[in-house]
């Protein structure tokens, strides 16, 4: 379970999140929706520890972890597939995958990388390819096998599907739903804000840094009156 409370973050003298409470149940899949610039990719950034929590607090699986590394998230079982995706462009597609692969941290090993090509069989006939050879649609997809070689406890996803073919982007919400039946728990940011409550439990929306509303993903889906409200839809 992640848990953070009374988390306040900025850029510079720019503060960007205010006060936010959020709770992430193990085996539940958080959707995270807000206009751009709202604060999603900080929350996450704060949260994975690139961006430090000046006050407040984020607890996993009940330890305290504020102010921790991305690598020592990383290593608690939080895998991160950022926006822009972040694959090593030099390596091959094999190396991209095993490069940080390691057990979960309960020791245990349930992606290898036979599972991950199996989900993915088109990096399966580009293992030796570059990354930077790979077409947009290939990268995220890598970026996503990366973080399941991490075994971890619950994926992060920003924008997965950005820029992305129609097909592609049914593929990746596939693979989201594979994964999230597995029991991994998982925190969606997409701009599809439909897509992203149909793959959701539970959803929580960003105004301006702070959370305005949390619920079931179902009913936020039935009230266009919130979603227009807040998303301007
Ligand atoms: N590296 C940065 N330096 C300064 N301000 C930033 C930086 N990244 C984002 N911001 C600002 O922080 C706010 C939240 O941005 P972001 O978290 O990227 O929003 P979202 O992911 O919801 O689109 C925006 O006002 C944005 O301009
Ligand atoms: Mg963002």
């Amino acid at each position: 379970m992640l848990s953070v409370s009374g988390l306040n973050s900025f850029y510079g003298d720019s503060h960007i999140l205010h006060d936010i409470d959020l709770q992430l149940p193990a085996g539940c899949a958080l959707g995270l929706l807000g206009r751009n610039g709202m604060g999603k990719t900080t929350l996450i950034r704060t949260l994975m520890g690139f961006v430090p929590a000046v006050s407040g607090r984020i607890t996993w699986d009940g330890r305290d972890v504020t102010g921790r590394s991305p690598e020592k998230m990383a290593r608690l079982g939080i895998g991160y597939v950022p926006e822009g995706r972040g694959i090593f462009p030099n390596l091959s597609v094999r190396e991209n995958l095993v490069m940080t692969a390691r057990p979960g941290p309960d020791g245990r090993r349930e992606w290898t990388l036979e599972r991950i090509l199996a989900l993915f069989p088109r990096l399966q006939e580009r293992l030796d390819h570059g990354g930077q050879q790979l077409s947009g649609g290939e990268q995220q997809m890598l970026a996503i096998g990366r973080a399941l070689l991490l075994n971890p406890h619950l994926l992060i996803l920003d924008e997965a599907t950005e820029g992305l073919a129609p097909l592609i982007v049914a593929e990746i919400w596939n693979v989201i739903a594979a994964v999230r039946a597995t029991g991994i728990s998982t925190l969606v940011v997409d701009r599809d804000y439909r897509a992203v409550l149909r793959h959701t439990d539970r959803a929580a929306i960003l105004e301006k840094g702070r959370v305005v509303l949390t619920g079931a993903s179902a009913d936020l889906l039935q009230s266009p009156q919130e979603l227009g409200r807040w998303l301007g839809v």
